[in-house]
């Protein structure tokens, strides 16, 4: 971490923050045109059978992404760290399950879930987490399910004293960064996809680092 903060503070920070600001983040994020999100889910509910088990971490409001991922028939729980963001989404997607915490503390058995996703999230982890957070990802994949996220694609700490009122971190450890992540913590994955893609954040264009992959049988 190239800032003096611990990663216990700097998951207080990002706690804080959506549960300040969760009902305005929402009425920014819901109407964002995210289509590379909206394609993989749509070919998610292609590849996989209705009924199959989806681990969504950091989740947020539940919309549009865990609303899609009912709709494409999966059994969807959805993990937040923030309460207030947790509320919206037991509102806006009350056939999901939800779960509050620390994406990076929770547990689960090995080979639980046919897929697992994490959508704009696991770049507010501390940068070193990032990795053994992929290793978990991995191992609670069922042989054959498929693994799904994003993250940034610059190497720097964005610590932020306003952002939509509120303090804010998140991360990157750049593409060839994430890259290195995906050989060093990723083992067992296949089929690997690795795709830049630009969108509209708010006003701004902005790159970000998709990986979707499967794990192998
Ligand atoms: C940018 S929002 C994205 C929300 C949703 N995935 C979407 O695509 O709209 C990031 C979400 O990740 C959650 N989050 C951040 N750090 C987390 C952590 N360590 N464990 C669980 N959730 C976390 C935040 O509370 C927030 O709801």
């Amino acid at each position: 971490m190239s800032t003096s903060t611990s990663a216990t503070d700097l998951k207080a920070i990002v706690k804080e923050g959506y549960d300040a600001i969760a009902p305005k983040y929402h009425s920014w994020a819901a109407p964002r045109l995210t289509q590379k999100r909206t394609e993989y889910i749509e070919r998610l509910g292609k590849s996989l059978p209705k009924g199959s088990k989806v681990l969504e971490l950091g989740c947020g409001a539940g919309l549009p992404a865990t609303q899609q991922l009912v709709d494409q028939g999966f059994e969807v729980l959805g993990v937040d760290i923030s309460s207030s963001q947790l509320t919206l989404a037991k509102e806006h997607v009350p056939r999901a399950q939800f779960m509050q915490g620390d994406m990076t503390a929770i547990e689960f058995e090995k080979g639980s879930f046919n897929a697992v996703m994490a959508f704009y999230s696991l770049f507010h982890l501390p940068r070193d987490e990032h990795g053994p957070m992929l290793k978990k990802m991995v191992d609670w994949l069922k042989p054959g399910g498929w693994l799904l996220f994003n993250l940034h694609t610059d190497e720097k700490d964005h610590m932020r004293d306003d952002w939509m009122g509120v303090k804010m971190f998140s991360t990157g450890l750049g593409i060839e960064g994430n890259r290195r992540m995906l050989v060093e913590y990723g083992a067992g994955l296949i089929d690997v996809e690795d795709v830049i893609d630009k969108e509209f954040v708010g006003r701004f264009e902005e790159n970000f680092h998709w990986i979707c992959a499967k794990k192998s049988f």
